[in-house]
């Protein structure tokens, strides 16, 4: 099996993951793996067909415009010398590390002290707060902080 990551690395690009760095072909980068591995397999023929051949993959940021310009060849950013950016549509700046999928995201870094919010919606839609017992949060937050590194 080749993940993105076996296609090819920031400092050496398949041209299907050059294609989604030319074009922005994402937003988040969450669906960009699997767009770009199931991509690199397209032919000619199957750009005349792309809601079928990418029903597999769902992407929740883009709308599928910018996918659909990274698999026509499109070039929608570029790269930008430092100082040089105004008016211009520069590449996002871990463009190469996402569509090889070594970017870190979110849930991937642990903060020191990071904190997790829980949120408890009332089951009464008219009501007076008159205490709040934080009790099972504060155990919830020295258990989280025992885990912490
Ligand atoms: Fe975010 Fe596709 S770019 S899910």
């Amino acid at each position: 099996m080749t993940t993105v990551a076996g296609l090819g690395t920031p400092d050496n690009l398949h041209p299907m993951q050059q294609k989604f760095v030319d074009a922005a072909g994402f937003q988040c980068g969450f669906c960009t793996a699997g767009m770009i591995v199931t991509a690199s397999t397209f032919t000619e023929d199957d750009l005349d067909d792309l809601p079928n051949r990418l029903k597999g993959n769902l992407c929740r940021c883009t709308g599928y415009r910018s996918i659909d310009d990274a698999l026509r060849g499109d070039r929608n950013a570029e790269q930008v010398t430092e100082g040089a950016s105004c008016g211009r549509s520069q590449r996002a700046p871990a463009a190469t590390r996402v569509v090889t999928g070594v970017e870190r995201y979110t849930l991937d870094t642990q903060v020191e002290g990071l904190l997790h919010v829980a949120v408890l919606g009332s089951p009464h839609p008219h009501a007076r707060i008159v205490s709040v017992d934080a009790t099972a949060a504060e155990a919830l937050r020295r258990a989280c902080s025992a885990l912490s590194p």
